[in-house]
């Protein structure tokens, strides 16, 4: 498809395009932009924060942000704020900057002619669904949209229809508009003759759900059965000259604002599912079009919101059909963009959910969705005995073929390491403590994390290559997890932030500089990123890691990041988080802070004051030592 599109623009064209368009003006329109010289700055729109990272030149007819990498021209800017297609994003601009786009060859013309009726005559077909809904003998359907909770509102909202208890209703409404009968099967709404059948209505006696292509025009028609024992329940529209049910999304055109506005989006199993949860104010909600969840649909997902949230019945089949999307996305997955899973009570739609229960419960299923990676991890693990070495070993073989359908090596590698951390937790609470472990085979383990075969779940805490960590970083707080009580967890917590989001140093420098550290390593660590940040760079996590390595400190990096995945602390570079915004982990990483300077305050005075209360034994001796205790609201 693409190349007949490159093929049509050419890039004199598409340069043309972008020479003409005023990208200031453009990004302007959504972004307060400030002049400083020749460039404009702002607020990054694509992620959070609060002093600007965002510029704009008209000059090099690109944007770009320094702090979460996002930047193109114009034709991305609309692909990705407007959640536009290439083809789509071209001809918006083309058509404001009053570039006229070259006609197509004289095949393609008549081609995309035909097309251009067809959309009238299915346009035709659901204004006379619409009708038919609301005439006498669409009664019965009134009924059952009532009898489903939905008004005469809500059929207007998604132009639901009423297909009539006739072999010809549709077909002499169109003949009566001179539409030929060719139209009306090409369209997919007729049935051509057969035989000594005529022919006939394809939809008959069925509630009408009509469905849009992504800009927004009727292509093709779903249709429920009124009779609770019709089979099939659903019927769809084939495939036609303008639909395609893999590639499209029931309500996506309309969807595809409110999605981008709230970055996310929602795909539910059914179009009542859809309704109901737009209903319910959940405006970004899409369904696929009577056929599994297919890769292009994922696309579409994907050009409106990072993580969209797929919806399945917490029923046995609902699993499998969330576990063919996780296993279908693997190979799609870059970085930044993935998907979470929600999974509904057992037997239970978002429909028939929001009915019961009302949108606060299908609000806390979504707010519970859980994300790819845990999907996986439960559905090789749950309810599954790993007694045996043999088992443990099969989990990781299938945990290995995961992670290598992953075709982004660094979103792989994550995975890895998340595994192998699952892995070993798991089977840590299981083994007995003292567990002497075999020596590894570390030829296995350099080859590939899951050599399939007799590995062993790593020593404590250790991510990979237990013997290559140097004895500095091993007696290090970072590997003692659990026993270096509370002011050594709040040491390493702070590390890993800093380590994970190193501009945080170089906007509290002085913070940094007076933390407390009590670890030899940790030390070293904050002075390294101190030097870093007082070099006035920009920091991120990536050069940081490229520094503490090239300065002789790759355990110390290894460390952090075992410890980072550990705590859910991801790196922004690698986009996967996207629920903790930098916002809030500056609070944090402040609040953390503040925490281990009053630990580290209070730590030898309260030791004075135990010592005073067991000598003095009285009361006001025993005041004091107790003020000094942590507080557990901390
Ligand atoms: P469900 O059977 O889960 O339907 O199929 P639902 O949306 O809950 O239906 P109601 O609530 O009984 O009306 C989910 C989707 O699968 C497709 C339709 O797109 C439906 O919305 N489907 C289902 C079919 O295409 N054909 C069928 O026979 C059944
Ligand atoms: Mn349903």
């Amino acid at each position: 498809m693409s190349y007949i599109w490159d093929m049509r623009f050419g890039p004199h064209l598409l340069d043309e395009i972008l020479r003409r368009t005023d990208l200031v003006q453009l990004v302007g329109k959504r972004v307060k932009l400030t002049r400083k010289g020749r460039v404009m700055w702002g607020c990054c729109p694509f992620h959070q924060e609060k002093s600007p990272s965002f510029k704009v030149e008209n000059e090099r007819r690109t944007y770009k942000c320094f702090g979460c990498g996002a930047g193109g021209d114009a034709f991305k800017w609309m692909m990705e704020t407007e959640g536009l297609s290439f083809p789509e994003a071209v001809e918006r601009l083309a058509s404001d900057a009053g570039v006229e786009l070259p006609k197509w060859s004289a095949e393609d013309e008549a081609r995309e002619e035909k097309k251009k009726s067809l959309y009238d005559v299915v346009e035709v077909a659901c204004q006379f669904f619409e009708e038919q809904l609301r005439a006498k003998n669409g009664s019965e359907a009134r009924d059952y949209l009532v009898s489903r909770g939905l008004n005469g509102e809500a059929a207007k909202q998604f132009r639901l229809g009423y297909a009539p208890d006739s072999n010809a209703a549709l077909k002499d409404h169109l003949y009566a508009k001179s539409i030929p009968l060719d139209d009306m099967v090409a369209a997919g709404l007729v049935r051509p003759q057969d035989g000594d059948r005529p022919a006939r209505d394809f939809f008959y006696n069925r509630v009408i759900f009509p469905i849009a292509d992504t800009r927004g025009r009727i292509v093709a028609f779903g249709a429920r059965a009124l009779d609770p024992d019709a089979k099939p329940k659903y019927i769809n529209t084939g495939e036609t000259q303008l639909f395609s049910k893999g590639h499209l999304l029931y309500n996506f055109a309309t969807a595809r604002a409110a999605a981008l506005k709230a970055q996310t989006i929602i795909l539910a199993e059914g179009y009542m599912d859809v309704i109901a949860l737009v209903r319910a104010g959940f405006d970004y909600a899409v369904a696929p079009l009577g056929t599994a969840f297919t890769e292009d649909q994922l696309h579409l997902l994907w050009r409106t919101a990072p993580e969209p949230i797929l919806c399945f019945d917490g029923d046995e089949a609902g699993l499998r059909a969330g576990l063919r999307a996780a296993h279908l996305a693997l190979a799609h997955l870059k970085p930044g963009f993935s998907l979470r899973f929600a999974f509904l009570p057992p037997g239970e739609d978002p429909d028939t959910l929001i009915k019961r229960e009302g949108q606060p419960a299908m609000r806390k299923v979504l707010e519970a969705a859980e994300p790819l990676a845990k999907v996986l991890w439960r559905a090789e693990t749950e309810g599954k005995d790993f007694s045996t070495p043999e088992r443990r070993a099969g989990l990781e073989r299938a945990l290995g073929e995961i992670v290598s359908r992953i075709s982004d090596q660094k979103i792989a590698d994550y995975y890895r390491r998340d595994f192998d951390q699952k892995v070993f937790e798991s089977f840590k609470r299981r083994a007995p403590a003292q567990q002497n472990y075999p020596p590894r085979d570390r030829q296995q383990d350099r080859r590939s994390g899951f050599p399939g075969g007799r590995r062993v779940p790593p020593r404590p805490g250790f991510a990979g290559g237990g013997e290559t960590v140097s004895p500095a970083v091993k007696n290090s707080l970072l590997a003692r997890s659990g026993r270096s009580g509370a002011r050594g967890v709040k040491e390493v917590e702070l590390s890993v932030i800093l380590f994970r989001h190193p501009d945080l140093a170089v906007r509290h420098a002085e913070i940094v500089a007076e933390l407390p550290l009590s670890d030899r390593i940790l030390d070293r660590f904050r002075r390294e990123l101190l030097n870093l940040a007082a070099s006035g760079s920009r920091l991120e996590n990536q050069g940081l890691e490229a520094h503490l390595v090239r300065h002789g400190m790759s355990d110390l990096v290894e460390r952090l990041n075992a410890r980072a995945l550990a705590s859910g602390e991801i790196a922004p570079a690698d986009g996967m988080q996207g629920i903790e915004g930098a916002e809030d982990i500056e609070a944090r990483w402040l609040r953390a802070a503040s925490q281990l300077r009053d630990m580290a305050e209070t730590g030898p005075e309260r030791a004075r004051a135990f010592e005073r209360f067991k000598s003095e034994g009285t009361e006001e001796s025993w005041r004091d030592a107790a003020n000094l205790l942590p507080r557990h609201d901390e």
